[in-house]
């Protein structure tokens, strides 16, 4: 064989940045795997934007049919994003004995499970190191570089687009809506943002780094996540005079017989590794139990980032081709994993520390009421700040507290919160060891 050849659908920002890069490195890329990889189709409706780049003549058409069915079409790159018609798209490649890579990350981890059987089926690669932190090579460091190791623990920042808005109100003290206006405008985040900043984005991201770590798809329903758009300025003012700052976090750990899996806003010591992650970046930290701990950073997002992603699977399938060797993979990384369950524990069972802005009235007993409730569930408080009256006369009263049990913590606080000393509801963030 002297060249695999490429088929592309959805030639959009990332379908653009993958074609640019496999036509502009073809050498190194020809040097690097000993064969040429060529761009043979690229599919999509679209026939006349400019996407700053020219393919040869012939390339570009919109019969995604016609690629899917080329016999010549070694590799078909999925990038149109979405459920449906995409998930039709790689099931109809793979039945069709086509390698698929893709950057659909919805897709891996809601419907992951039936794609991983379909390519095993099949006996092709499904493969997907675009879909989680775009040019950070996080897949292939879990699923090669440390398939030694059990996975103890995993911390990222995988949602640029979060951790965009979060850097503008820590940096310029912007309200939430001012940040997200910003980022609309530069083009970071799509208007409105809502998977990104509800923590969707980035628990699809988690659940596919458990599926990977652990050898089984994640059930992504399980996955506890909250967004960002609760949190002001002030809580992370309060959040710096206490020494941390506010990151989107995806944490998960393995408890022995449970997974803990979450994404919410965390309240992060300033000088863990992770703190100085800001604007678009996303990070990752991993911990093997041999390995100990590793760290990936990089851009998360954008057209050569993650294109860069997409052709290194591109890449390590045409070598896998060339070799002429078991061109097979089992997706997750695992030969031999049916049968195994991943449990993920309920949040309430978490036990961690936690910040609390009350939004209280300012007479005497109101700090001792709210202790009294807190003290009843075994909330034990380890710092206290209040702040002057606003305009409405409620003040801010911030807590820190000792680990507690989020059980404990959700039913004090619908109980704190029925009562007419706090004006507003209660601000509770997660406190990162
Ligand atoms: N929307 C994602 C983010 C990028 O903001 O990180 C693509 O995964």
């Amino acid at each position: 064989m002297k060249q695999v050849n490429v088929g592309i659908i959805g030639f959009g920002t990332v379908g653009a940045g993958t074609a640019e890069i496999l036509l502009e490195n073809r050498e190194i890329i020809r040097k690097r795997v000993g064969l040429d990889i060529v761009l043979k189709r690229v599919a999509d409706l679209d026939l006349v934007s400019d996407r700053g780049i020219s393919l040869p003549k012939g390339v570009l058409s919109n019969d995604s049919n016609g690629l899917l069915n080329d016999p010549e079409i070694d590799i078909v790159v999925e990038l149109i994003g979405g459920m449906t018609t995409a998930k039709s798209f790689i099931s109809t490649a793979l039945k069709n004995g086509k390698h698929v890579v893709t950057a659909n990350k919805a897709l891996l981890a809601e419907h992951g499970s039936e794609l991983y059987e379909i390519a095993k089926k099949a006996g092709v690669n499904l493969a997907y190191e675009a879909a989680v932190g775009g040019g950070m090579p996080v897949i292939g460091a879990l699923r090669d570089g440390l398939a030694a190791n059990n996975t103890l623990k995993i911390i990222g920042i995988l949602n640029g687009t979060s951790n965009y808005i979060l850097t503008r109100m820590s940096k310029e003290g912007l309200p939430y809506e001012d940040a997200v206006n910003g980022a609309i405008k530069l083009g970071y985040a799509e208007d409105p943002p809502t998977l990104d900043v509800n923590g969707t984005d980035a628990a699809h991201k988690l659940a596919i780094l458990i599926s990977l770590a652990y050898g089984v798809p994640a059930p992504f329903g399980s996955i506890y996540k909250e967004g960002i758009d609760r949190l002001t300025p002030e809580d992370i003012l309060f959040a710096d005079q206490f020494g941390y700052c506010i990151k989107l976090l995806t944490i998960a750990q393995n408890l022995g017989d449970e997974i803990e899996a979450r994404v919410h806003p965390a309240m992060l010591p300033k000088n863990h590794m992770l703190a100085n992650v800001n604007e678009a970046f996303n990070a990752v930290f991993i911990e093997g139990d041999y390995v100990g701990p590793t760290l990936y950073y990089g851009q998360g997002a954008g057209r050569m980032p993650t294109g860069s992603a997409v052709v290194s699977d591109i890449m390590a399938i045409a070598r896998k081709i060339k070799s002429n060797a078991d061109k097979t993979s089992s997706p997750l990384g695992f030969a031999d994993s049916e049968g195994q369950t991943i449990k993920i524990q309920s949040i309430k069972n978490l036990k961690t520390a936690y910040y609390f802005r009350f939004m209280a009235v300012d007479k005497p007993g109101v700090l001792s009421k709210i202790s009294g409730i807190l003290g009843e569930r075994n909330i034990s408080i380890s710092s206290v700040i209040q702040k002057g009256r606003d305009a409405d006369g409620a003040v801010p009263i911030v807590m820190l507290t000792h680990e507690a049990y989020e059980q404990d913590v959700t039913e004090a606080l619908a109980m704190l919160d029925k009562l007419d000393i706090l004006k507003d509801r209660t601000m509770m963030i997660r406190v990162m060891g």
